[in-house]
């Protein structure tokens, strides 16, 4: 079995951690969620009342306090955070110092490590483009703003935030023109990536046609069967 590199990019909301998880489990491979990666940061940062702007204390931060990311837990410095960084503070938090081009630095040759094996499934946004630019599979989620901010606003882990889908529609509208918008590699599809629109789809259908992409790419990559 082929130990592919999984690139699954697109903005909040567009239903990447799910898609992820499950792509990752029924290959068998691991599951990096890279922008937990950015809001431990965030939080460990706020935490110890840091400027989110200071680049240089927040990516003294990255640097001394791995992110762990095991089964779905997120731990930094060896505490639990996965259900603390889902807030709409660490939503903000995380967008600022995914803006640090050191900050980036730090958590993209991470990831890279973390990638060294193959046989993962890393979501982001910037994983097809700077992180694994030579990724076997690149995914582009996305799904309409309306349905990606009713997803937001009924997701239970995300606790604390508007649940009128009015308000987090503009909430995730003024983040993705952040993550957009920044200098540092900022969101957009691969050229090489699959473009996958979620809106209207269930889960089982979207882990479908994914995995219909990586068997084709798997198949490409095997050798063929001796006559
Ligand atoms: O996917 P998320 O909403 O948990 O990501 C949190 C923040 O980190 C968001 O502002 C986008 C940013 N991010 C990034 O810049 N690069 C990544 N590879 C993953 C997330």
């Amino acid at each position: 079995m082929s130990k592919l590199v999984i690139a699954i990019d697109g903005p909040s909301g567009a239903g990447k951690g799910t898609i992820a998880r499950a792509v990752a489990a029924e290959l068998g491979y691991r599951h990096i969620d890279s922008g937990a990666m950015y809001r431990a940061i965030a939080w460990k940062s706020l935490r110890e009342g840091l400027a989110l702007d200071d680049e240089a204390a927040v990516v003294r931060v990255a640097r001394q306090s791995p992110v762990e990311i095991e089964g779905g837990v997120v731990a930094i410095g060896g505490v639990d955070v996965t259900r603390e960084i889902r807030t709409p503070d660490i939503d903000r938090a995380a967008a600022s110092v995914a803006r640090l081009p050191a900050v980036r630095d730090v958590l993209v040759a991470r990831q890279r490590e973390m990638g060294e094996g193959g046989a993962i499934v890393m979501e982001g946004r910037d994983i097809g483009t700077v992180v694994f630019p030579r990724a076997d599979v690149k995914i582009y989620l996305d799904a309409s703003t309306e349905e990606r901010a009713r997803r937001r606003a009924n997701d239970p882990a995300h606790s604390g935030g508007p649940t009128i889908v009015a308000e987090v529609v503009s909430a995730l509208t003024a983040r993705d023109e952040l993550d957009r918008t920044r200098p540092t590699s900022p969101l957009y599809a691969a050229e090489d990536a699959t473009p996958v629109d979620t809106t209207g789809k269930s889960v089982n259908e979207v882990v479908e046609e994914v995995l219909t992409i990586v068997n084709r790419r798997l198949e490409s990559v095997l050798p063929a069967p001796s006559p």
